[in-house]
């Protein structure tokens, strides 16, 4: 059986390696016949309200086009290019399929708290399907850029602030949306984004300066970028952002050096929304014709929106400032991927168009994401809902919102096709439920809540459902404040004196801050935007029939104040005592034993830890055991753990591992995600949990940056989340 496998594996390969020679030459051919304005056309990714669109699709003028329609507008460019160009190369046409396209999955964040990268895969493999079946070949997704700053609306598109559960979902994203191949009938060419150091925007305002030191950068910033690449992505995206004084899209650095030569990615590099010309804001650039010039040096190989390459690279070449080979290298990453898609030999694929949308299998996938999505903050004993409530009062401008359900990024998501918790509520509990809004949208500063406060008072129970409205988050939507808009909280506090018990469900595009109001309910659950189903999914949680499964991607701040805030961060050389804040009453003299690195008025923890999520039920942790306390640098260890359901409900758990390096070459974080397994278990039933951790997954790029694994001690951890767990220690001899 093995030998069978092995020369599976070989004629596989060698297969794959044969496809890529025989690419190769038809790439070499194609380009020796193009002329340099033609091959200038391939990197330039065009609108469709560009002027004179048809006829530059007949000069070869663009090589791709954004957002280009429906259909039937898609094969008419199509046929164009294919058939009245000279040499009829046929057009890629991207779009922005963010998390999902017509049945819309909870936001990138969501998926990233359901710690189950198999099901996140799904919902790309759904999205693929819908779009690839209405002639989009390549999405704009997925975005992995780590961020610390809920401030920043972008955060709602990022997978999580820790460097290795961001990689296992920009691994899962890659694969459900490419596939095995991306010839593939429902695949679709991905686009790991924003390259690189996006999120770290300086104050959390979008499109800011980032400044990140290198080992940041490389241990950080890089790690989702390059598992996307070892995965196969198709394409990579580069930033707007300024990082260290040098834009992203004109980072030899980031993109030539360490991008295509130290990782060797051979897909191609697609500029954001004119981050080529905004080079001259930057101040990086004296005019567009220089931006188009380190753009091409850096690596870049095709412009979105843009016309700086269109209009400048040949005037760039005639001056020798661009080599012709440059330009080739550019043309033949991009005719690769083409050629991958299998649109030479397959330009007008058969599609499905409509067919493929809203099918049930695909919003089944949609509502078991977003119900894993679900991450309760607090259950004082009253949820799962109990059967003989005669009254339940539905309250908030969260609960029958289609538009903000869906989210930011849903260019062919629609708010109507989305089925509200208010919807799924009556569906499931009939003529039990009392509905108020109370507040037009979140930001809706009225106060007369006197029918809401009276819905209440004649209530069981309060199902409360507020948060941001879509449009708050999401790019160049960014908060300096993180409260809940409007006047919410004064909504919450007067209902909260009916003494009725509270849900607070809180529907949301990043953290947000609310200790107040979460100590007036008597449960939370962060839904985040949690798309097309999110309505049954609430109702599959609220009711019982699931126990949330949900767990922190980022962390959870108290106040704006404490940001930037995430688990994995230093010690410094005065760490606070856990969860002491600093009491100065008045006239206390300065006693330089109490200086620590703390604040004044507040704690140094968040409000809710990275990792964190309750369950209807209890998991207990015992026995946890390493097969070894040393390795050598090449060794690994084992570890296992028991983990038991002792409460009443089955659930998941998401065991997680982390380590600590004590000492380094450079200082390390306090804790670093090495590993997490998502299990089920019934009420009574116990399993053991295993991880293998190898010596070089606790390897680093050091202040020299190599990739170094430095032997000495470690502390390690196994639990619920990123602050509590069972300790033990190993050695790296
Ligand atoms: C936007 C975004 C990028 C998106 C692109 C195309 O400005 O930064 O994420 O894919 O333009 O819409």
């Amino acid at each position: 059986m093995k030998k069978h496998f092995t020369i599976l594996i070989f004629f596989l390969i060698t297969f794959t390696i044969i496809a890529q020679q025989q690419y190769d030459a038809k790439i070499n051919e194609l380009i020796g016949k193009m002329t340099l304005k033609e091959k200038i056309g391939q990197m330039t990714q065009g609108v469709p309200w560009a002027k004179n669109l048809e006829e530059g699709i007949r000069e070869g003028h663009f090589g791709s086009l954004l957002n280009a329609g429906d259909i039937d507008t898609k094969m008419k460019y199509q046929k164009l290019a294919v058939e009245e160009s000279r040499l009829g190369i046929p057009l890629l046409f991207g779009r922005d399929v963010i998390h999902g396209y017509r049945t819309v999955m909870p936001l990138p964040l969501a998926l990233g708290a359901t710690w189950n990268p198999e099901l996140v895969e799904n919902t790309c493999r759904v999205a693929a399907y819908e779009a690839s079946q209405q002639g989009i070949h390549w999405t704009f997704a997925p975005m992995m850029d780590i961020t610390r700053d809920p401030r920043w609306g972008r955060i709602v598109e990022s997978p999580s602030e820790d460097p290795y559960l961001a990689s296992q979902m920009a691994v899962a994203m890659v694969k459900g949306f490419q596939g095995d191949k991306l010839s593939d009938k429902y695949s679709m060419a991905a686009c790991a984004k924003h390259y690189v150091g996006y999120g770290a925007s300086e104050a959390g305002r979008d499109y800011n300066t980032t400044l990140i030191p290198e080992t940041e950068l490389r241990n950080v910033y890089l790690a989702p970028f390059k598992a996307a690449v070892k995965a196969g992505v198709a394409t990579i995206m580069s930033g707007f952002n300024d990082l260290n004084g040098v834009p992203a899209s004109g980072n030899i650095h980031t993109i030539r050096n360490i991008l295509k030569n130290e990782w060797g990615f051979d897909g191609f590099v697609v500029s954001d929304w004119k981050s080529i010309d905004q080079m001259v804001e930057h101040g990086f650039a004296k005019d567009d014709k220089q931006a188009a010039e380190k753009a091409v040096k850096a690596g870049v190989d095709m412009e979105m929106a843009g016309t700086s390459y269109l209009e400048n690279l040949e005037r760039l070449v005639e001056e020798g400032k661009i080599s012709v080979s440059e330009i080739d290298d550019a043309v033949r990453r991009i005719l690769k991927i083409k050629f991958e898609l299998g649109l030479f030999d397959n330009p007008f694929r058969e599609l499905e168009g409509e067919k493929a949308i809203l099918t049930d299998e695909n919003k089944e996938v949609a509502r078991e994401a977003a119900r894993e999505s679900f991450v309760l903050l607090k259950n004082e004993g009253i949820l799962p809902l109990k059967e003989n409530y005669k009254r339940i009062a539905v309250i908030g401008p969260m609960a029958d919102s289609g538009e903000d359900q869906i989210g930011t990024w849903t260019p062919d998501g629609k708010g109507e096709e989305a089925i509200t918790p208010l919807t799924s509520l009556k569906n499931f509990y009939g003529n039990k439920i009392k509905y108020v809004k109370a507040l037009d949208n979140s930001r809706d500063t009225n106060k007369d809540f006197d029918e809401a406060i009276e819905t209440a008072s004649n209530s069981d129970i309060v199902l409360l459902f507020l948060g941001e409205d879509a449009i708050l988050s999401g790019e160049a939507h960014c908060r300096t404040y993180l409260n809940l808009p409007g006047s919410q909280s004064e909504l919450i506090r007067q209902i909260e004196k009916t003494g009725k018990p509270i849900v607070l469900i809180i529907m949301a595009g990043r953290p947000l801050t609310f200790s107040e109001e979460a100590g007036l309910a008597d449960a939370v659950i962060y839904a985040w935007h949690p798309g097309t189903m999110g309505g049954p999914a609430i109702v599959d949680i609220l009711s019982g029939k699931f126990s949330p499964s949900g767990r922190l991607p980022v962390t959870f701040p108290r106040t704006v104040g404490q940001i930037p805030i995430y688990y994995n961060h230093r010690n410094t050389g005065r760490p606070a005592p856990k969860d002491v804040q600093a009491s100065i009453p008045l006239g206390t003299p300065a006693n330089p034993i109490d200086y620590f690195s703390y604040y004044l008025d507040a704690p140094n923890t968040p409000a809710y830890p990275f990792g964190f999520g309750l369950s209807y039920t209890e998991f207990e942790y015992d026995d946890l055991k390493l097969s070894a306390d040393t390795m050598e640098v090449d060794g690994s260890i084992t570890i296992s753990v028991k983990v038991k359901n002792v409460g009443d409900y089955d659930a998941q758990e998401v065991v997680q591992l982390y380590v600590r390096d004590l000492y380094g070459s450079i200082t390390r974080p306090v804790k670093e995600l090495k590993g997490f397994k998502k299990i089920f278990l019934k009420s009574g039933e116990e399993k053991i949990v295993t991880f293998t951790l190898k010596a070089s997954d606790l390897a680093f790029y050091n202040s020299e940056n190599k990739w170094v694994i430095e032997p000495g001690e470690f502390k390690l951890w196994v639990g619920p989340n990123s602050s509590e767990g069972l300790e033990t220690e190993f050695e790296i001899k």
